[in-house]
Order: C-alpha cells, then sequence, then structure tokens
C-alpha cells in the first residue's frame, strides 16, 4: 500500500489535546504567556494575538490608519489570501516582480515601480527564505513607505543575525495548520512601534469571542499525521484545497476576520513554541539534504540562500526548467504517495485581474514544485524522494 507523506504538516500530540481540553475548564490567562514566549523569540516588544494571519494584516493596515484607495505594493507571487485582503479593503495594489531564485522580491522591479503614492510594501519571506529586508527598507522608506514583514511561512528564520518579524517597521505571523507553529487557526502581529501596538490592540478588543471548534479540528489534524489515514482523506484534501484557491476568487466578508484568537488557541501554542526549536532544525536538515542531493541536476534549481541567513523552509520550491519534466516529476511523486504540490498554481495578475507584468512570478508559477520538509518526513522518505527525481529526470 502506498502511504502518502504530507506536503506540510505540523506534529500535534495528546498533550496538546489534553492541554486544550484543561484550558476550556481552567480559568487561567494563557494569551499573555504566549504573547511573551512570542515577543522574546521574535524579539519585539509587542505582540498582539489574532485570529489569522490575514486578520492580522487587517488590523495592522487599519492601524496605520491607511484609507481606501491608497497604494501597497505586494510581490506578484505570494499567498492569494494577501491580496484578497488588500482588494477587499479598497487599497490599490501593485504587484512587483520576484527574483527567480528566491521567490521573494525583486528590488530591481521595487526600486521601479515605488511611487510618491506608495504607503506600504508588503515584504514576504517565502516559503520561510529571508527576502532582502536592507534593501528593501532602504528603498520603501526614501518613499516614506511603511514596509510590512510577512513572516506567515517563518517563525525563527535569521537574517543577519536577527529574526525574521523584528526587521520591518511591523510583522505579522500565521498559526494555520501547515506553518511553524500551528494552532488550527491564529496569527500575531508583531512591532516595536508603541502607538500602533496601542491602536492594534484597541482595534482587536472590540473583536468577536469564539471558539469556532478549535478541539474538534485540532483532534482531526492530529490524526492526519498518520500517513494512513492521510491517504484514505488525501482526495477530499485535495478538492478542498482547490476549492479554497477558488473561493479566493470572490470577496471575503471581513467581518469573519473580526474574531479573537483564544485561551485555548494560546494552551496549545505554548506547547508548540517550545518545540519550535525541533521543528525548525528538522526543516532545515531536510531541505539542507534535499538541496545537496539535487544539485547534481542540471534541469532543477534549488532556491539560493541570501548571505547570513538562515532559512526554515516550511516546504521547499524546486524549479524545473522543462515544463514536461516538472509535469512528469509532480505525476511521478504523486503515484509514489509524495505529497507534492505545484504551490502556487495561480499567478496572481491573471488570477485578481489586475494587468501587471512580472514574468519571473509567471514562470515560477508554471515550473515549481513544492517538497515536503516538515519535521514528520524522515530521512528514508528524503532518500526516496531523490531516488524519483532520479529516475525521472536522468
Ligand atoms: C505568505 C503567507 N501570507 C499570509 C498567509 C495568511 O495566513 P492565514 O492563513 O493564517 O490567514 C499565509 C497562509 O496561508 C501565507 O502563507
Amino acid at each position: 500500500m502506498i502511504v502518502i507523506i504530507q506536503s506540510v504538516i505540523v506534529p500535534v500530540t495528546y498533550q496538546e489535546i489534553l492541554a486544550g481540553i484543561y484550558s476550556l475548564f481552567n480559568s487561567k490567562n494563557r494569551l499573555a504567556e504566549f504573547e511573551t514566549m512570542l515577543s522574546e523569540l521574535v524579539d519585539c516588544e509587542y505582540v498582539i494575538l489574532t485570529s489569522s494571519g490575514t486578520s492580522a494584516l487587517y488590523v495592522l493596515l487599519k492601524a496605520y490608519g491607511l484609507k481606501r484607495g491608497d497604494e501597497i505594493i505586494v510581490p506578484a507571487y505570494i499567498c492569494e489570501k494577501v491580496v484578497r485582503l488588500l482588494l477587499d479593503m479598497g487599497y490599490k495594489v501593485k504587484f512587483v516582480d520576484v527574483e527567480k531564485e528566491t521567490y521573494n522580491i525583486s528590488i530591481e522591479d521595487l526600486n521601479e515601480k515605488m511611487s510618491k503614492g506608495t504607503k506600504v510594501v508588503i515584504a514576504a519571506h517565502m516559503f520561510g527564505n529571508p527576502c532582502r529586508m536592507d534593501e528593501i527598507l532602504e528603498v520603501s522608506h526614501d518613499h516614506n513607505a511603511i514596509v510590512i514583514e510577512d513572516s506567515a511561512q517563518c517563525i525563527c528564520a535569521e537574517y543577519k543575525g536577527k529574526r525574521v518579524g523584528s526587521l520591518g517597521d511591523s510583522a505579522f505571523f500565521s498559526f494555520g495548520e501547515g506553518k511553524p507553529i500551528t494552532t488550527i487557526s491564529g496569527g500575531a502581529i508583531t512591532t516595536n512601534d508603541k502607538e500602533v501596538a496601542k491602536k492594534a490592540m484597541d482595534i482587536v478588543n472590540k473583536f468577536k469571542r469564539t471558539n469556532n471548534k478549535i478541539l474538534l479540528k485540532l483532534i482531526l489534524y492530529s490524526f492526519i499525521k498518520n500517513r494512513r489515514i492521510y491517504r484514505l482523506v488525501y482526495n477530499k484534501i485535495q478538492k478542498r484545497r482547490e476549492r479554497r484557491w477558488n473561493e479566493l476568487k470572490n470577496a471575503m466578508n471581513l467581518d469573519d476576520l473580526e474574531q479573537k484568537f483564544t485561551n485555548l488557541q494560546a494552551s496549545i501554542g505554548i506547547i508548540q513554541l517550545k518545540k519550535l526549536r525541533y521543528f525548525n532544525e528538522a526543516r532545515y536538515r531536510n531541505s539542507t539534504f534535499l538541496i545537496r542531493g539535487l544539485e547534481r541536476f542540471k534541469n532543477i534549481r534549488t532556491p539560493k540562500i541570501p548571505p547570513n541567513c538562515k532559512p526554515i523552509f516550511l516546504r521547499l520550491p524546486i524549479y524545473i526548467k522543462d515544463i514536461n519534466l516538472k509535469q512528469r516529476l509532480l505525476k511521478a511523486l504523486i503515484k509514489s504517495g509524495i505529497d507534492a504540490s505545484p504551490a502556487y498554481p495561480n499567478y496572481l495578475p491573471n488570477f485578481f485581474k489586475i494587468n501587471h507584468d512580472c514574468p519571473n512570478a509567471r514562470d515560477l508559477v508554471r515550473k515549481t514544485i513544492t517538497l515536503p520538509v516538515h519535521p514528520c518526513v524522515k530521512q528514508k522518505d528524503l532518500i526516496g524522494i531523490l531516488d524519483i527525481v532520479r529516475r525521472v529526470a536522468e
């Protein structure tokens, strides 16, 4: 029987489930403890917890007092939800192309597209590989634009000795299902700006208190860690992924973002954060192993790690120069039980019908496959992946 190696999964234990149940009957407030842990890890003074990464960005943009029609620069290769949110909040989205080697925003194109009217630049660390923050800050601040780091895909990745999430004017994180740690859903703002932090906190304080079946989702999530169970539900999960991508073509309900992060999530988050170092080391070890193993294939390019940076790689993106080879490889991997995915599958200027040309992003979307490197991936799985690549690519 073929077992399936999930594309992304964060190990959730019975201990976390029990802690979740316990926190429902215990009035002890875990939120402050989780905030303090995160603030120490990211090395940022203020942390404001939110119900998702998207909600964190929503709150931040309001806290900065942006108005409808203000221009926001966003990389053309980023999670669709970010762009969906910006459009639904009424901002003018300007796409900037990305670098082929890192999937992160291109400084050259940023320089070109930056204008007097740009109010915010979103600097995303795609797949957990830090983007060129020094240059992004310099160009943006020269134009009086605010830099918001999208750190949804990495906690504790390092850029020149500093932690991502502490480098921009503000940043946000996500604790969604496939993220560096998970509380099923959830997010956080980090900033050293006292005024922004206060405004963000005032906004979040007015949000609704909901539980959103977190405990039930956590139990189900811990089951799919088992590969045989994952195999049984793989088709359903695949369909859900596709449905969610399609839903993003339509406006979202912004009211759904106005919910609070719960005590239950904080108590799970605390246990998860204690394991972050182990998770990150496993991701780093697995991705480095694959990068080394893939070096000899002329048709395959692995991401470039900028000097003095330490990524954490949530998934490892690989670029396959020949589109037919890419299709064959993707098929072979899935057939062998490896949930490789063509993420991100949508060229965003087309997906959102905004006529900006970003040739690198367009090409990366067509020719990229992401490989699993999460903490549940074992050495023999990685050897298996390299074997499949060798069989198909040589
Ligand atoms: C790069 C990036 N930004 C933003 C988000 C949005 O986070 P969330 O799913 O928690 O709303 C995600 C996650 O899907 C992401 O990967």
